[in-house]
């Protein structure tokens, strides 16, 4: 149906107002079941509100609307927890009803969240693959096993920061981050593959770590798909396409290493073992469990670790060192420490 062209200014206007008054109901009926926060645009929410550094935004509004804040971001729905108390009380008493994570549009790419253990629902699968990095991987058996490799990765990394420094002189100084993110992703790959990948011989290394460091900016970004579904199939900052294809990369080059263990594996058997053994031998009970991960499964797994342990563990370092430089006496006294180790 047309709308007539010559209907009065006031009575076109109606639907939009009907719109606006339901939009208003609905806020105000929902203000009744959920926790305090600022009201917020109709449709944006309170993507506004939070400004260039939402920490400090956020911890500003407890003052205003308590330790539980409820925020609408576009149609996103979020709870921020804003205490230790209350998160105490969240991961102790409602930790099932929380432990879900919300999935980004990106995470879809390639169905990457379905063989995911971050992203996984609370379930058989997630137990699993938890279970394989708490017993397999992060344990301090293990640990002790790959000192070696650990010394062996920060022991190039000082060598990298020393030609930089070297090479740039002391008045640009190094990025010291960037330096421990190819340490850390190195240390990974020896840990996982028994190889290293920052290897400026190894062209499948530098294609990998090329791949992994576009998944960690595409996943990284704001995207407007997330904040405002029907907007997704636009794909507007370009996150998913780019996702898609360093993502798709990434797992072929994982599979290819996978292949070329399991060919390894048949000729050499006493090989070292790694966390893709670990995995390659998983063997579950196929009832309330997988029988086994299957290849692909098995390559977002691989993935995964880097993505957890890479640039998390850089960008801590390079928190800490910062608060260090702004803290000179707790410098003197990280210093004297590492020095009383070191004798
Ligand atoms: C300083 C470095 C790191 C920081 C700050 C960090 C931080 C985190 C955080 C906040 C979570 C989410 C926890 C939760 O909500 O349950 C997490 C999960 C995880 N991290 Fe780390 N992490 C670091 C290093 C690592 C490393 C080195 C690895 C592996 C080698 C790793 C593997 C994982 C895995 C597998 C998960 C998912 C666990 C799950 O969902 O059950 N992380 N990490």
């Amino acid at each position: 149906m047309e709308w007539p062209a010559n209907l009065p200014i006031s009575l076109s206007l109606f639907p939009l107002a009907v719109l606006f008054l339901l939009l208003l109901l609905r806020a105000k009926s929902s203000k009744k079941r959920y926790p305090p926060g600022p009201s917020g645009w109709p449709i944006f929410g309170n993507l506004f509100d939070l400004g260039s550094m939402p920490h400090r935004t956020l911890t500003d509004m407890r003052q205003k609307y308590g330790h539980i804040i409820w925020l609408r971001l576009g149609s996103m729905n979020t709870m921020v927890i804003l205490s230790a108390k209350a998160a105490t009380e969240f991961f102790k008493n409602h930790d099932l009803s929380f432990a879900d994570r919300t999935i980004t549009e990106t995470m879809r790419a390639h169905d990457y969240n379905q063989g995911s253990l971050a992203l996984a629902p609370y379930g058989s699968y997630w137990r699993v693959l938890r279970r394989l990095v708490t017993v397999d991987m992060i344990v301090l058996k293990r640990i002790n096993e790959t000192t070696y490799v650990r010394r062996k990765c920060v022991d190039d990394m000082l060598q990298w920061i020393e030609e930089e420094s070297c090479r740039v002189g002391q008045a640009t100084g190094v990025h010291v981050a960037r330096f421990v993110f190819l340490m850390t992703f190195n240390l990974l790959g020896n840990l996982m593959l028994s190889r290293d990948l920052f290897d400026p011989e190894s062209k499948v290394g530098s294609e990998f770590f090329e791949a992994m460091l576009g998944l960690m900016e595409w996943s990284g970004h704001a995207n407007l798909a997330d904040f405002f579904p029907w907007l997704r199939w636009l794909d507007l900052q370009g996150l998913r396409k780019n996702m898609e294809r360093d993502l798709g990369k990434a797992m072929e080059i994982a599979s290819r290493f996978v292949k070329e263990k399991v060919e390894e594996k048949k000729v050499a058997s006493d090989s070292r073992k790694d966390f893709l053994d670990v995995l390659l031998e998983f063997k579950g009970t196929g009832k309330d469990e997988p029988a086994e991960l299957s290849d692909r499964e098995l390559n977002i797994f691989i993935l995964e670790i880097f993505l957890a342990g890479s640039e998390t563990t850089s960008s801590t370092i390079e928190w800490a060192l910062t608060e260090l430089l702004c803290n000179p006496e707790s410098m003197i006294k990280v210093k004297a420490e590492l020095a009383q180790r070191a004798s």
